[in-house]
């Protein structure tokens, strides 16, 4: 069941404190964070609160390792990028190094640049098994996460993926299940009424709703954890109502 919070602010501010302190167990066990970045508006606030104080004293930023789960293939600076996003929140405010910073850049041949960043992932987990500390992902309307689309699903072996998605004059670079599931933690932010038939669906199963990409989000080890605001969640434990 997902953690139920009663606004996006309150629900940031339980995303920015988990992100910290998985930050902070990473390094402690291991010496390092990695972390894949979600793309989208809900994650915006989480990433403003990590870069003020206090939490932003709490991560050894230096050691930290940042990726993102998808990203447009549109210019950094482009307002749809979700690097500049992550970069206007977060990435200006902390002390990152610039090499600890992995964005997919992908002009012109898009999938050129998805067996670029499979590259980058494989050498980053080169170790049987390794994945990310932790993932943070957001879940779209149809069910979508990172940019797997409802019938846009990568075939198996492939880490990093190309997609075009129908109505949008732009390629799409998205993680697959493949690389996602092999997180330690895998964190979903669920914020608005928009959400909620997705959200039921992904979490109770919908015969009108069969296949949400999200569920394929199934960490082999790992674990995964959804936070919701109370608009989000507002369908779950309940029947549908009709034509919703
Ligand atoms: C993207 C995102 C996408 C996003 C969801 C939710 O690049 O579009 O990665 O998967 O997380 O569409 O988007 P919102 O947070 O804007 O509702």
């Amino acid at each position: 069941m997902p953690e139920i919070f009663p606004d996006l602010e309150a629900l940031s501010q339980a995303a920015a404190a988990l992100l910290a302190a998985q930050a902070r167990e990473a390094l402690a066990a291991r010496g390092l964070f990695v972390a894949a970045l979600a793309g989208g508006s809900t994650p915006a606030r989480t990433y403003e609160l990590l870069a003020h104080l206090p939490l932003k004293d709490r991560v050894e930023w230096d050691r930290v390792q940042l990726f993102w789960g998808d990203e447009r293939c549109v210019a950094p600076d482009d307002p749809r990028s979700n690097y500049r996003s992550a970069r206007q929140a977060l990435l200006d405010r902390v002390p990152l190094p610039p090499e600890n910073v992995h964005p997919i850049f992908c002009h012109g041949d898009a999938e050129a640049a998805a067996r670029g960043y499979e590259e980058l992932l494989r050498r980053q987990f080169a170790g049987a098994g390794a994945g990310f500390d932790l993932a943070l992902l957001g879940l779209g309307a149809d069910g979508h996460t990172a940019s797997l689309f409802p019938g846009l699903v990568p075939p198996p072996g492939r880490w990093v993926w190309p997609v075009r998605r129908m109505g949008e004059d732009f390629w799409r670079i998205t993680l697959t299940p493949e690389v996602l599931n092999r997180s330690r933690l895998v964190v979903f932010l669920v914020s608005g009424r928009d959400k909620a038939a997705a959200l039921k669906a992904v979490l109770e199963g919908d015969p009108d709703f069969p296949s949400p990409p999200a569920r394929l989000i199934r960490p082999s080890v790992g674990e995964v954890r959804w936070l919701a605001d109370r608009r989000a969640a507002g369908l779950l434990g309940r029947k549908k109502p009709a034509g919703h």
